[in-house]
């Protein structure tokens, strides 16, 4: 069998990916049914644990479960914005407040918490907001722990330990995570995931014309 697609194959292999994608976004309504507030168009793959209580996220909010669970949960203030995408095996708790902005991905296996839980030598447990900025991009198996404050397109790299406040459009890497470089963007560039996919040249070219 060659590589080329008969016109029928075609449109079986789009019929099997426009029911995969129908199948996610009932399953997304479903999922987040009773949540405090969703925006339009959400997605769920597999089953996440979503059962939080101050729960509000954005249009095209999209998770994604699979035999490692993603977890959303807690009984404090959640608020992710438009875009923002949870990958397969995050957990997400929030006792005090996590706050996520516009276009922001979670690879697999991210872990943020905005509470320690437990003290240390007698002392009181940190407890403290988190921040994630607009356009951040969270690596496989990053932590980003009680409050720290992401700016604007940060990118953790995966393995990642964040135990402190992060400026707009850096690099951090590392466990504790340390600034590795300043990143740059095209005007108007909205993720620091910016590849052939992003929006932002259409951003750019919107900009450029006004
Ligand atoms: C950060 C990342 C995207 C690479 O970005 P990059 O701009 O190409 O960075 P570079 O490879 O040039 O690395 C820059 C420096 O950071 C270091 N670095 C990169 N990733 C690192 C990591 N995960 N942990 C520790 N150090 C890391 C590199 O060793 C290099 O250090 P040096 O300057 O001393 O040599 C990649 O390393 C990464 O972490 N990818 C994970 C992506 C992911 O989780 N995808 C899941 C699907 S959403």
């Amino acid at each position: 069998m060659t590589g080329e697609l008969t016109g029928w194959q075609r449109k079986r292999v789009e019929a099997q990916w426009w029911r995969a994608v129908l199948r996610q976004q009932a399953r997304g309504v479903w999922t987040l049914r009773s949540i405090k507030s969703r925006g339009a168009r959400p997605v769920v793959f597999g089953k996440p644990v979503i059962d939080a209580s101050d729960l509000e996220v954005g249009d095209d909010f999209k998770v994604w479960s699979g035999p490692r669970v993603t977890m959303i949960s807690g009984w404090g203030r959640m608020r992710f914005g438009d875009r923002c995408f949870v990958n397969v095996g995050s957990t997400i708790i929030s006792v005090e407040e996590i706050v996520v902005g516009d276009d922001v991905a979670f690879a697999n296996d991210v872990y943020v918490m905005d509470s320690d839980s437990h003290g240390v030598e007698g002392r009181p447990h940190k407890q403290a907001p988190v921040r994630i900025g607009d356009g951040c991009w969270i690596g496989a198996r990053a932590m980003i722990l009680p409050g720290v404050t992401l700016g604007k397109r940060v990118l953790v790299a995966a393995g990642a330990v964040v135990t402190r406040d992060v400026p707009d459009d850096c690099l951090v890497a590392g466990n504790p995570a340390r600034v590795v470089r300043e990143l740059s963007y095209p005007a108007g560039c909205r993720r620091a995931w910016h590849d052939e996919s992003c929006p932002c040249p259409r951003v750019a070219a919107v900009e450029d014309t006004a």
